[in-house]
């Protein structure tokens, strides 16, 4: 494949080969094998319109361990504040020679519409609502490695899928990779329709309740208009209704999980009427001690952060040995350096 913009992009053979190869990676990196030189000569692009901690960071790792030329773009103090489009910003870095684009944006289907604007491989790492694909690959990675494999695991995402591009891009991956997923939340956060709101197919068209909000029409201030034909910018993945399943009773599903993997909740996209109160959601859908204890005893908690301690997770859980959170964040390095070096190498 050339780029990665979504889960979907990954058939379950590619899949698997990035996290073969993040294992490699991970390997060279216990043996202190700091730097390869397999990118040298090549140029990624970090380009952020929207705050990164770890995705930011991991990416910029990632490309420096594998001997990239870095730049990283932030919108903020760029000339973004000029009313500079998307397109331009991506024909300049074009010009600059980018062979591979890392984007973050507000904007649902930023990541396709870039693709279609620059001849490098163009990288999703968060596109509005809609998905965060190397996020799934290190969730998928992580379990992997703590559990041993990933098919047929039971794994539960709790919280606010409604608009999570986290829980999107990991209910595509791991059902591809034979995992099964329940979606726990209250009502007004999980989407009405969860196998049409997750078809990639309908994912521009404005029709599926988990995609994004943000087109903006016209290219000024980073936006642009949507594609003439919204289908045909990704295949359509088939989701078996099957393998994800819905329920509003966080106790009673986690005697029965793998995997629970908690979502931040995202108050910024928040009209009111999603989301009574903290206190309420904490009681009901917090993972505390207690709760913790229903999970049967090999099983894991995570959490693709950043986290709100106290509402979503209770800090003795996050701090727990069971919590794989700062693990994700280091196999976050190693997931997005298999992602470089298949894309970049023509690998995948
Ligand atoms: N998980 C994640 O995407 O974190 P950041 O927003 O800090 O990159």
């Amino acid at each position: 494949i050339k780029h990665l913009r979504s889960a979907a992009d990954l058939d379950a053979a590619t899949a698997t080969l990035i996290l073969d190869t993040a294992g490699e990676m991970a390997a060279l990196a216990g043996r202190e094998v700091k730097k390869l030189p397999t990118l040298r000569g090549r140029t990624v692009v970090n380009l952020f319109y929207e705050d990164s901690t770890r995705t930011r960071i991991s990416f910029e790792a990632a490309a420096k361990r594998l001997s990239a030329d870095v730049i990283n773009f932030s919108a903020k103090g760029s000339s973004v504040s000029k009313g500079e489009s998307l397109k331009d910003t991506a024909l300049t870095l074009q010009a600059m020679g980018a062979d591979a684009v890392v984007i973050r944006h507000s904007a649902s289907g930023a990541p396709h519409r870039l693709a279609s604007w620059v001849d490098g491989s163009v990288i999703n790492a968060g596109d509005g609502t809609h998905e965060h694909p190397t996020q799934a690959l290190l969730d998928a990675y992580t379990m992997r490695s703590r559990l041993g494999r990933l098919a047929g695991l039971k794994v539960a995402i709790v919280g606010d899928v409604l608009h999570s591009r986290v829980a999107r891009s990991n209910v595509l991956l791991l059902t591809t990779l034979g995992a099964s997923v329940t979606l726990v939340g209250p009502p007004t956060l999980i989407p009405n329709d969860v196998a049409a709101a997750l078809s990639p197919a309908t994912e521009l068209t404005g029709s599926a309740s988990l995609r994004g909000d943000r087109l903006i029409p016209g290219e000024m201030a980073g936006g642009f208009p949507p594609p003439a034909n919204p289908a045909g910018v990704e295949k359509p993945t088939a989701i078996s209704p099957a393998a994800i399943a819905v329920s509003y009773d966080l106790d009673s599903v986690l005697p029965d999980m793998d995997v629970v993997m908690m979502l931040r909740v995202q108050t910024e996209r928040m009209q009111d009427s999603y989301f009574p109160s903290a206190r309420e959601y904490s009681r009901r859908y917090g993972l505390d001690l207690a709760r913790m204890r229903k999970l049967p005893e090999h099983a894991i908690v995570m959490h693709p952060g950043p986290m709100n301690r106290g509402m979503e997770i209770a800090p003795e859980v996050a701090d727990s040995s069971r919590s794989t959170i700062v693990e994700q964040v280091a196999n976050g390095v190693s997931a997005r350096m298999a992602v470089l070096y298949l894309l970049l190498g023509g690998k995948a």
